[in-house]
């Protein structure tokens, strides 16, 4: 039976590896690595780092692949991304019959961690299903992007006996401030955070974390939040592209 490990690989410091991820990366024969065009090249460049610092075996094989595009014309959000999680699930089953022997292991390098914001785990499931290739998988965890927003502006993520939301910016409108006083805000291409009125909001905002071209901003959002869409926007257009998530939060420690 064919061995999939889909190993967290943190979100962009090299260092970000756990040692048993870096053992997962050493067991495979198969290393796959998704490109996802000109403007992301930088994170298959991420990858391909990660692998000749940590990956110390000679006798394995680098295989990259293109993530298919969602198409979303004419589709309701589920329908499009339904569509294209069968997409790469056919890349993924060619890539299983064709790279991989019988008995081989092959790795993922999955972003951050599997379980968040991420569909490798959905997508090998469907891949199982298709009953066209047998395997059997695990997964090794990964320093999410919350943590390493977190760590680098050296807050805890919580107040203390608080909980904590987590959503994208299609969907904060309806949590903060109302539902959560602690959201945070991942896959934001709106910039959700501009619609919130509230005076008495914290941000804690940060871009490319963990890489060279990290940037944080934090602060009273209302003084805050043009700055935050100015260096933004400024970023993405010097790199092609950008990766950013926030926290907010109202209230404080020990408030009922
Ligand atoms: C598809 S999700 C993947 C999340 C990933 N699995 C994780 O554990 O963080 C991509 C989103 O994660 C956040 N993200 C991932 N890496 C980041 C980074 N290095 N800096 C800032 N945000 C990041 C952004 O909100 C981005 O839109």
């Amino acid at each position: 039976m064919r061995n999939i490990l889909i190993v967290g690989i943190g979100t962009g410091n090299p260092e970000h590896l756990t040692v048993q991820a870096i053992n997962a990366l050493n067991a495979a024969a198969v290393l796959f690595i998704p490109t996802k065009g000109e403007a992301k090249a930088q994170l298959a460049e991420i990858r391909r780092d990660i692998v000749s610092r940590h990956v110390t075996r000679r006798d394995n094989r680098v295989v990259e692949f293109e993530v298919p595009v969602r198409q979303i014309a004419g589709r309701s959000y589920s329908q499009s991304v339904d569509e294209w999680h069968a997409a790469i699930a056919a890349t993924y089953e060619r890539l299983l019959l064709e790279v991989l022997e019988e008995g081989e292991t092959g790795a993922f390098l999955v972003w951050g961690d599997p379980m968040l914001y991420d569909s490798t785990i959905r997508i090998i499931e469907r891949v199982r299903a298709l009953e066209t290739v047998q395997f059997d998988y695990s997964v090794i965890p990964g320093i999410t992007s919350i943590q390493a927003l977190a760590a680098s502006h050296r807050i805890p993520l919580n107040l203390v006996g608080k909980p904590v939301e987590i959503t994208t910016g299609r969907r904060l409108s309806e949590s903060f401030p109302q539902k959560s006083e602690t959201a945070v805000v991942m896959l934001d291409g709106e910039q959700a955070f501009m619609k919130i009125e509230d005076p008495d909001a914290r941000i804690y905002w940060g871009a490319y974390l963990g890489t060279e071209q990290e940037i944080i901003i934090s602060g009273r959002l209302a003084d805050v939040k043009e700055d935050i869409l100015k260096t933004r926007a400024a970023a993405r257009a010097q790199h092609g592209w950008i990766m950013d998530i926030y926290l907010l939060q109202k209230g404080a420690d020990f408030e009922e």
